[in-house]
């Protein structure tokens, strides 16, 4: 079966064909970036419009490139949340209408659960049961993973996700937006040592995250310093390794409260450089493995949500022809595909 997948729930317009045979056929992303960038944020109302601008065409050529018509699509998915409500609606709307219009079945995508399976897009694809660290610009949270649509969370942010906390901080040192990779190239100029910041919550147990707190302690440092370029750079620095050596110490801990030694990373932080070698060292000192998608699906994307469709569709899921769009929508109460 090729399903149809469509993700527009926040600034990336980006679909993608995959085949319960062949795996990924293919797939298109255009982003906003360059639409936002002078508000240094995503402004929900222009990102729906462009959306409406951008996904149609991003469909019929993505066809084009695959040779294929919608008559050979076997069944559409779509991001149905959690997201900008605006943004969702344009891509609920437009898999229902040619789902409809297709006499075909259609699916709604927990946009999470497509970031948590994006490993799975690999040829070398981690086996249930699994820890996954999702960290994007909305979630930080630990889930215990034991198959399609059967998620424990183990622990979630109390305040701002890991992302959002990169881009807040990349704001504060002046660098484009979306924040988090800029600092991360920028920390690659950073002296080490130079500055310290807190681990938060790593000195009481538990496997909650909170970041809000070393956010502010970027603000006051960055107040205090000579405000110039190496400045910048050192707390951009000292900013990463304090983030990363605090998801490594609570996903150690996960590990050792479930006895599982598997890891998956995914969420748009996941595409952090000295993240992915951090956890790689940790889960070697364990006898254990951590999977992630490649780059470019740790971001948002279309093959994501593609996949878990073919997933769920494959498994007997059906949906009423309603179009969904739910803004807030806890991973925990999704279930397995078939089973409501
Ligand atoms: O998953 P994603 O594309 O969108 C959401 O679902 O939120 O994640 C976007 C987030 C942004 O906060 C962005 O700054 C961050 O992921 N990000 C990074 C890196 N690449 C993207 N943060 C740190 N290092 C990176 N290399
Ligand atoms: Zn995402």
């Amino acid at each position: 079966m090729v399903v149809l997948g469509i993700e527009t729930s926040c600034d990336e317009s980006a679909v993608a064909l995959y085949d319960s045979e062949r795996g990924l056929l293919g797939h298109r992303l255009y982003s906003q970036i360059a639409l936002h960038a002078q508000y240094g944020g995503v402004v929900p109302e222009l990102a729906s419009r462009d959306h409406v601008r951008k996904t149609l065409p991003l469909i019929k050529d993505l066809l084009n490139e695959c040779g294929l018509d919608l008559e050979q699509l076997g069944g559409l998915a779509y991001t149905a949340g959690p997201g900008l409500v605006g943004a969702l609606l344009v891509g609920a709307s437009i898999g229902r209408a040619l789902a409809w219009a297709l006499g075909l079945p259609a699916v709604p995508v927990h946009h999470m659960e497509g970031h948590l399976l994006a490993p799975m897009l690999e040829p070398d694809k981690p086996a249930f049961p699994f820890i996954a660290l999702l960290v994007s610009g909305g979630h930080s949270q630990l889930v215990q993973v034991e198959g399609v649509g059967q998620y424990t969370l183990l622990g979630d942010t109390l305040d701002d996700a890991v992302g959002e906390a990169f881009d807040k901080t990349a704001k504060l040192l002046g660098l484009p937006y979306p924040g988090g990779p800029a600092l991360a190239e920028l920390a690659l100029q950073g002296k080490p040592g130079r500055y310290r910041f807190p681990r938060p919550m790593t000195d009481r147990p538990g496997l909650d995250f909170s970041f809000s707190g070393i956010k502010t302690f970027a603000i006051t440092t960055w107040r205090d310093s000579p405000q110039d370029e190496q400045a910048k750079a050192d707390i951009a620095h000292a900013f990463q390794l304090a983030v990363v050596e605090t998801l490594v110490i609570k996903c150690k801990r996960a590990l050792k409260q479930t006895g599982l030694n598997t890891m998956v990373i995914a969420g748009g932080v996941g595409a952090n450089q000295l993240l992915r070698e951090s956890l790689d060292v940790l889960m070697q000192s364990l006898g254990g493995r951590v999977y992630y998608p490649r780059p470019e699906f740790c971001t948002d994307n279309g093959a994501m949500i593609a996949h878990v469709g073919c997933l769920r569709l494959m498994g007997g899921e059906q949906d009423e022809p309603i179009i969904r769009a739910r803004p807030r929508w806890p991973l925990v109460e999704l279930s397995p595909p078939g089973v409501s």
